[in-house]
């Protein structure tokens, strides 16, 4: 197993933390998710692949800054050396920006820089757009902006629904991501910046 390791940060049903888990040869190990959301279904997943979680309640910190000081101190604790954003439902701060510079990658479904933010796929069929897809990116402090890793295209098929068109973007991430956490993660053994 590799001794890269890493940390994937999510809120909600971690059906790509799941992807990550479940791919094979995966170029760095997930020792830990971060999770913002108490009770989120992400966790009882984590348990089950025996990744040990951090959960917390932003709320229950007097700012952004301490909450994230506190995720900050656990990332190193654990030796967290990528974070991987799937489905986190929140800005990621100076704190954790400044400390993991270029290191945080995210996925969104959408061709960024179309419909960033909440409930893209909803904007999309919105929109009337007849295609949509996935990008992988680096953060920076705006929302889903940051430089683009990769970006595949999903077809609107007539008659998609968000649930139908959620299905097929689903599938294009669960395959995407551990693809591009590969590739980018190697490249960097081979080519460390500092
Ligand atoms: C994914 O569609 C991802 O692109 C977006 O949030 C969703 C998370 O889904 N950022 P899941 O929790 O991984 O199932």
């Amino acid at each position: 197993m590799s001794n890269v390791k890493a940390a994937v940060f999510a809120s909600g049903t971690g059906s790509n933390f799941e992807a990550i888990m479940n791919s094979e040869n995966l170029a760095c190990e997930i020792v830990l998710l971060v999770c913002d959301k108490p009770g989120a279904s992400v966790i009882e997943k984590a348990e089950r692949f025996g990744v040990q979680t951090f959960v917390a309640n932003p709320k229950a910190y007097a700012s952004k800054s301490e909450y994230e000081a506190e995720v900050l101190k656990t990332v190193r604790e654990f030796g967290v050396e990528w974070i991987f954003l799937a489905g986190y439902m929140r800005l990621v701060g100076v704190t954790l920006l400044e400390a993991y510079e270029g290191k945080i990658l995210n996925i969104h479904p959408s061709l960024l820089p179309a419909f960033p933010g909440k409930d893209a796929i909803g904007q999309a069929l919105q929109s009337g757009a007849t295609v949509t897809g996935v990008t992988v990116h680096f953060i920076d402090e705006g929302m889903d902006t940051g430089p683009i890793i990769a970006q595949e295209k999903v077809t609107v098929m007539p008659g998609d629904t968000e649930e139908s068109l959620k299905v097929r973007i689903q599938q294009v991430e669960h395959a995407l991501y551990p693809r591009v956490i590969n590739n980018i993660v190697r490249r960097a053994s081979l080519y460390p910046v500092k």
